[in-house]
Formats: structure tokens, sequence, C-alpha cells
């Protein structure tokens, strides 16, 4: 068995892997504009609060237990007890979910690098109709959609080693350069000021239920944790790798991204006097209409941002294909390719849904489009849901001293903070994320998602009931 599982070549690479995986549209494209929904410095700082003592505990419950077992996320739940083989089953289903709209959105950053040079940037007043033009479109966005999912197609169908770590190693430090000159151009605009205060200025009366539920969903979808993502990269991972560090330097990197977007973003969004709560649009408005103003060579940084974009999200996304892939690989028994295709093709239907939805076509759940139900589901429901799921299997179900020994590889590592980790993970995480769930659900029911938050609920615990059949 664990002669034959694919696995990392590198240490770099599984690094490059896992922080691939995290970083990507959750960082740059969701974190500003949910930053920005939520009423800004507040939001920030409890997301950071959950990066911290939730995240980054979460992300290493998930690597030891994804290498303990050597197996999927499915597998790893169901070689335990089979009354568990649920909360795998629910990262599966929040993998199809996130599926279900992520690329979209990576298509419209795939298109942007053409747009780019199609002109975009002659007219910087038409910037922000473009967009929206754009994404309501019934055919074009399809188009740039099922061409982003034929790259992860390719790079899936390769395997592991070769396809996924190849991808992640090119990419972080262009992606990181550009963001940190679109941060120096726009902090030097007039009146960028309030844009930095707005993100890092907390404003405690801004903070609902829904804030602190959108801020847990935030650290969980940018971490890639709740759904077996990381599990599944665990599994590959070699017994000398030292879990903890690599948990922390990918929970650093990835955090380090979000803010640098969220800062590459507000100050000149403040000077262009936009909406803080602009919305989905708010990376392809702010950065085309940034790099505008410098001509010939905007033209230039704006499609490198795209291409940079694309590849970010493109690591991100072949990760989630391949929790789907290795769940019909090592439970369904399909070859790679076939796991893969059949995937990728219930994928492509749920996309279509998801981008037609945002030009107000296609059937509506109470209310709201696809594009949002499989957003809110996952983000608000299922990936909080399925951490907590994972620390009660953690804490309750593994034996302490099989989680020490993963840790510590055997015993030749230290891990100082094993006991106050553990605690973590066997009481306050999950307890934080019912409390949480709870009081998000409740003020949910003011927006009017309260309802598809109770079916996301209803559907767990269905999953659960009939968990031995799954
Ligand atoms: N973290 C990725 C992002 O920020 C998205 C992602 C990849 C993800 N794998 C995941 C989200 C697993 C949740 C679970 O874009």
């Amino acid at each position: 068995m664990e002669n034959n599982r694919e696995s990392w070549g590198s240490k770099l690479g599984f690094i490059m892997a896992a922080a691939g995986s995290a970083v990507g549209l959750g960082n740059i494209w969701k974190f500003p504009f949910t930053a920005g929904n939520n009423g800004g410095g507040a939001f920030v700082l409890i997301y950071l609060i959950f990066v911290i003592f939730i995240g980054f505990s979460v992300m290493l419950t998930e690597f030891a237990v994804g290498r303990r077992k050597n197996l999927a996320a499915v597998g790893a739940y169901k070689s335990v007890d089979s009354r568990w083989t649920f909360a795998g089953v629910l990262g599966v289903l929040s993998g199809f979910l996130i599926m279900g709209f992520y690329p979209v959105v990576g298509g419209w950053a795939l298109a942007y690098v053409f747009k780019v040079f199609g002109g975009l940037l002659t007219d910087p007043a038409a910037i922000g109709d473009v967009f929206g033009g754009f994404i309501t479109n019934p055919v074009q966005p399809l188009i740039w959609m099922v061409a982003y999912l034929l790259l992860n197609v390719v790079i899936v169908v390769r395997g592991v080693s070769s396809g996924i770590e190849k991808a992640g190693k090119v990419l972080m430090p262009l992606l990181f350069g550009i963001l940190i000159l679109i941060t120096i151009k726009g902090l030097t605009l007039p009146n960028a000021m309030a844009g930095v205060e707005f993100l890092f200025k907390p404003d405690f009366s801004k903070v609902t239920g829904a804030v602190v539920l959108a801020a847990l969903g935030q650290a969980f979808f940018s971490l890639s944790l709740g759904m077996g993502c990381m599990i599944t990269y665990g599994s590959y991972l070699n017994k000398q790798e030292n879990l903890a560090s690599n948990a922390a330097i990918v929970t650093a990197m990835d955090t380090a991204v979000a803010l640098l977007a969220g800062l590459a973003m507000f100050p000149a969004m403040f000077s262009f006097g936009m909406e803080p709560a602009a919305g989905p649009g708010l990376v392809f408005v702010v950065v085309p209409s940034l790099f505008a103003e410098m001509g010939g060579l905007g033209v230039v940084f704006a499609a490198l941002f795209f291409v940079a974009l694309t590849v970010a999200a493109l690591t991100s996304s072949v990760s989630l294909l391949e929790v789907v892939v290795a769940y019909l690989m090592d439970e369904r028994k399909f070859t790679r390719v076939k796991s893969v295709i059949t995937a990728s093709t219930i994928m492509a239907l749920m996309c279509v849904l998801a981008s037609l939805s945002l030009g107000g076509v296609g059937p509506k759940l109470f209310g709201t489009g696809a594009f949002d139900v499989f957003d809110l589901l996952t983000d608000k429901i299922f990936l909080a849901i399925g951490g907590m799921l994972l620390c009660i299997f953690a804490g309750w179900r593994l034996d302490k001293e099989d989680l020490r020994k993963e840790i510590t590889n055997e015993g030749d590592i230290a891990f100082g903070i094993f006991e106050f980790w553990y605690a973590l993970v066997k009481y306050v995480i999950p307890v934080t994320i019912a409390i949480v769930a709870v009081s998000g659900i409740k003020s949910g029911f003011d927006s009017g998602v309260g309802a598809i938050m109770v079916i996301g609920v209803a559907i767990i615990a269905i999953f659960a009931a009939i968990s031995k059949k799954l």
C-alpha cells in the first residue's frame, strides 16, 4: 500500500503544492470583497484570530490524519469507523460545490489576460461596466470557464507529483511581486490612507453573527480546510517531514497573501471613490483601473497580474479536483482518467448554472442563484462543520498517543505545544465552531439566506444518518 501510493518529489514540492492549494482566488478575489462586505477592520481581526487558533490547528490535524492513515479523506475516516464515512463524503460534496463556481471565476481571470491586451485599459471609465457586462453575458464566460477547467483536467490527469508540483513552483514569487507593486502604486494615490484604515482599524459596532461566520468561513476557504483537501495532500507526504512547521509555513504564506491583496485593493478603491462593498468585481475593476494610468507598461503589468492570478487559481482548483478524483479512485475503483473526466463533467455542468445565474438566468433557491448557493453552502456551512467534524474525530475517536507519534515523527522531532493543540482540537474548536455557526445561521435569516443554511445542516444530518451506506 505504502509503496505504490504516489508521493511528493521533494520537501519544497509539498510546501509549494499545499501553499499553492491555499493561495488562490480565496485570497486575491474573495478576501478583499468579503472584507469589504463585512465592514473591514473588525472582520479582518476576527479572521486573523480564527486563522491562528483554528486554521493552523485544523491544518495540522488534516496533515496528521492523512499521513497516519495513508489514505485520502473518505478512506481515512472509513478505515477507523464506517459511521464516520459521511464526514469524508461531505468533503467530496464540498469539492463538487466549490468546483461548481470556482472555475467560473478562474475563467474570468483567464479571460482578463486577453481583455487587457484587447484594449480594456484604454477607457478607464468603462472598466466597471465591462466587467458587469462580461460576467452576465450568457455565452462568453462559459467558454472561458471550459478552457480553465480543461487546464485543470490536463494537470490532474498527469497525477500528483509531476503536474501539481510543477505548477505550484513557478507562480508564488511572480504573484507576490506584482501584488507588492500594486500595493506601492495604490498607497501613493491620494486618500490611500482611508483604505488602510478601513482594512485595519476595527469598528466592532459592525460585528454581527453573520460577520463572525463569514470570517470563519473565509479562514477555512482560504486555507483549503474542512473538506479533506489537506488530508489528501498529507496522505501523499513522506514520514520525514515536519508536519507542524509545514502547517505553520503554509498558514503564514496564505495569510500574508490575503493581507497583501487587501492592502493592494483598498487604498486604490478609496482613492477612486469606489464602494468598499463593491462585491465580486473588486479585483477585476481595481487592478485594471490602477494600471490604466501607467500606459503601455501598465498593460504588461496588468496582463502579468491576471496570468499570475490564473495560475494561483489553478494550483487551488487542481487540489479541489484531486480530492474528488482521489475519492473516485480509492473508494469507487475508477481509473485516474475516468475519475477526472467524470468529476470535471459534473463540475462543468454546475459551473454553467453558476455562470448563468449571474445574468439572472436559471433556477433559484429561496431567491438565491446557483453561484451564491454553491458558495453559501460551502463557505458558510460545509467547510466549518467539516472542520468541526474532523476535530471531533481526531480528538475523540483517534488515539492521542498515535497523534503524538505522527506529529513528532515517532518522537524524532519536538512539538512543544502538543497539549495546547490537542485541547484546542478536542474541546475548543468544536465548541467555537458550533457557537459561530448557530449565531451565523440566526443572523442569516435577516438577510434571507437562513433557509439555505438550514438546508445545508439538514444535508449533513442526512449524510450522517446514512453514513454506513456511503
Ligand atoms: N484555498 C483556495 C483559495 O483560497 C481554494 C481551495 C482549494 C479550497 N482547495 C480547497 C477551499 C479546499 C476549501 C477547501 O482559493
